[in-house]
């Protein structure tokens, strides 16, 4: 069957950015120069990550994405439809493509500066009159916070109606309207973005079990926390669950936690336990870091099997 004609069982909302890439022997403090050893330049942004990642783990996906009239535009319309991507999720905005400029140094490590340009211009009205179809269909509505903050709680409004998940990757770290929390259903956030989170509902400690239950308590459904070389906490109403992580060898981190998502989501929308999924997605997230760059961080389901020895790699616990 032609994978255009496929039920899409995920939409994905979120960003694309052209992704300027350096790596160098470490990142530059404020006012400061240093001479890196290697430029490469690719497609990016968390919401693009995220759809290819679902995609290529084998989950019908449909992506909506604003982007501009310019030559990164056209780059990036060439690379999400040669993923399977329908191409009327894809939309051209008034701004300029979104562009990430990314510094990576030998250990792996990142810091990221996005331009959003036409990111900006996403709203949930026009994913639902992209993607009317495909919303209808889908099981899981997955968005980010590089658009508008409308986008994600307009479309939880919608999904919530018609009985869909939504899971929120909660980045960049932004706070969240406290009163939009209960709209989502899973979110994924790293350590810094929960401690955001936390500190906009006015919880200072440092400790992300707390910080974790605290967005509970708000009414989010489950917080599945990334917490890198710690693995992942897991936080709900049932209580705390810390998972290990898996011990790589790591290149660079770039898209790690877009790399995790796209590994839970894929694997809820399988119908799998929360448990598992939050496996599946560790599994993901440790193949990404072992490649440079995000789009060949993210993985088949043949590359997840086959290209690391899981049960060597398992650390014995998750705690800090
Ligand atoms: O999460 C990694 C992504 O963050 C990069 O692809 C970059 O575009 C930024 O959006």
């Amino acid at each position: 069957m032609n994978r255009a004609s496929r039920t899409a069982s995920v939409v994905v909302a979120g960003s694309y950015n052209a992704g300027l890439t350096v790596y160098g022997g470490g990142l530059p403090a404020a006012g400061e120069t240093v001479l890196a050893h290697r430029f490469e330049a690719g497609p990016g942004g968390k919401g693009a990550n995220q759809a290819i990642g679902i995609a290529r783990l084998g989950v019908d996906v449909a992506f909506a994405t604003k982007l501009g009239d310019d030559v990164f535009g056209s780059q990036a319309r060439a690379t999400l439809v040669s993923e399977g991507l329908p191409p009327h999720g894809i939309m051209t905005g008034s701004g300029p493509t979104g562009v990430a400029v990314i510094l990576v140094d030998t250990s792996g490590d990142n810091a990221i500066s996005v331009a959003p340009g036409a990111n900006l211009e996403l709203t949930s009205r026009d994913v639902i009159l992209a993607l009317g179809d495909e919303l209808e269909k889908c099981s899981y509505i997955v968005c980010q916070l590089e658009c508008p903050s409308e986008l994600a709680a307009g479309l939880a409004v919608w999904a919530h109606e018609g009985g869909k998940g939504v899971v929120l990757n909660p980045a960049p770290a932004r706070p969240i309207d406290r009163g939009d929390l209960h709209l989502f259903d899973v979110l994924t956030p790293n350590e810094v973005e929960l401690a955001t989170l936390a500190r906009h509902l006015g919880v200072e400690t440092a400790r992300v079990e707390t910080q974790a239950l605290a967005l509970v308590d708000w009414g989010v459904g489950t917080v599945v926390a990334t917490l890198g070389a710690k693995g992942a906490l897991r936080a709900s109403v049932d209580g705390v669950e810390r998972f290990p992580a898996y011990a790589v060898e790591v290149l660079d981190t770039t898209g790690a936690g877009d790399a995790f998502t796209a590994g839970l989501v894929a694997a809820l929308a399988r119908g799998s336990t929360m448990d598992d999924a939050i496996d599946a997605g560790c599994r993901s997230g440790a193949f990404c870091v072992t490649r440079r760059g995000v789009i060949d961080g993210l993985a088949t389901s043949g590359e997840l099997e086959t290209a690391v020895p899981w049960d060597q790699a398992r650390t014995t616990d998750g705690s800090p």
